[in-house]
């Protein structure tokens, strides 16, 4: 990727340092606000002439006299000019963090700034995961949350449902990469539901789905459970999924935005759901559930040529400009083989 070339000139550094704690918002469907490191900025910025001996000590001394912590610090090569370039991440809501960019700009050779914080600020490059773990840092920002549904949900007056979907939304809201996906056990009820449409989707599989999806999952029924009585492990799945062309799922609480879920996309990292749809409607499902992901979408992560059209439309997304991702979400939508994807499945 070449990084350098997401990075946007810019004249106006303007970042709105607001601090959240972790707290969910109020209201049925609503953003919950992850931990204050998801939300750290980073700057990448050079000396104002390439052989400037002592600018580090010059461009430190500006964060220390503003209270800005950093949390990593980075040189390397300038890819932009001759010389070399820093790259730091300010610890968020720590010290005076406009004044430390004003100082900043009257010594730099230039200066970016990339952050989730990136709506108001026109030369703020949206923040974007350069590791696969630093999907952690978004992936408890979602646009929903487990036990909060909406009054039209079929589970919305179901109290039990409800003490369910807050358990899966906490072990995905907990989970860090690395870790094993966690194992479920699911209830007789979730099991005889998960059965339904798995006896709906299996007679439309070899008139409605494409060869691709229907060459996979035999495979998936073979190695990772995929039984009537039975709802797969995203582990298991995850395991062969990684096998075949190195896609693993991770769990999410919720829906991410579109910016989040490409962002995994880049990583061959698919985020997927573990809770399933309500019991009083088992083919009507209002968002993505087990049966959707498991169902609908894993499968076709195992074919090589529709891992790598998923990676490259994840890659085009980093740093991308809103409008860029509603494209790229839309040409992602639009380019995928007619499987029994979002639309029979709800
Ligand atoms: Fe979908």
């Amino acid at each position: 990727m070449n990084w350098s070339a997401l990075v946007l000139e810019g004249e106006r550094y303007a970042p709105r340092m607001t601090v959240l704690h972790g707290k969910l918002a109020k209201g049925g469907n609503y953003v919950a606000e992850g931990p204050d490191t998801s939300k750290s900025t980073w700057l990448l910025f050079s000396p104002a002439t390439p052989d400037e001996a002592g600018s580090l000590a010059r461009f430190l001394g500006i964060f220390s006299s503003h209270g800005v912590n950093l949390n990593h610090i980075e040189s390397r090569s300038s890819a932009r000019r001759p010389g070399y370039e820093f790259m730091v991440e300010c610890e968020h809501g720590s010290g005076d963090f406009g004044a430390a960019l004003e100082d900043l700009k009257q010594i730099a050779g230039y200066l970016n700034v990339i952050s989730r914080d990136y709506k108001d600020n026109l030369s703020t490059v949206p923040w974007f995961p350069r590791r696969i773990r630093d999907l952690d840092r978004f992936a408890n920002q979602i646009l929903s949350y487990g036990a909060e549904l909406d009054s039209d949900h079929p589970g919305f007056t179901d109290a039990v449902y409800r003490a369910r979907r807050k358990y899966f939304a906490d072990i995905a809201f907990n989970y860090k990469h690395g870790q094993p996906l966690p194992h479920v056990d699911y209830t007789k009820d979730e099991i005889n539901t998960w059965g339904i449409v798995f006896r709906k989707l299996t007679e439309l599989y070899p008139t409605h789905a494409c060869k691709e999806h229907n060459h996979v999952f035999p495979l998936l029924i073979e190695n990772c459970g995929y039984r009537e009585d039975n709802i797969p492990q995203l582990e298991d799945v995850s395991n062969f999924l990684k096998d075949c062309t190195g896609f693993t799922l991770r769990p999410v609480a919720g829906l991410l935005s579109s910016r989040d879920f490409l962002a995994g996309l880049a990583f061959r990292v698919f985020h997927s759901t573990q809770y399933i749809r309500h019991h009083s409607r088992p083919l009507y499902t209002p968002e993505p559930d087990v049966c959707h992901e498991l169902l609908g979408h894993a499968p076709l992560f195992a074919d090589p040529a529709f891992a790598q059209f998923s990676q490259e439309i994840g890659l085009a997304s980093l740093g991308a400009p809103d409008d860029y991702i509603e494209k790229l979400a839309t040409v992602r939508i639009a380019s995928i083989p007619l499987t029994l994807d979002c639309n029979l499945m709800t």
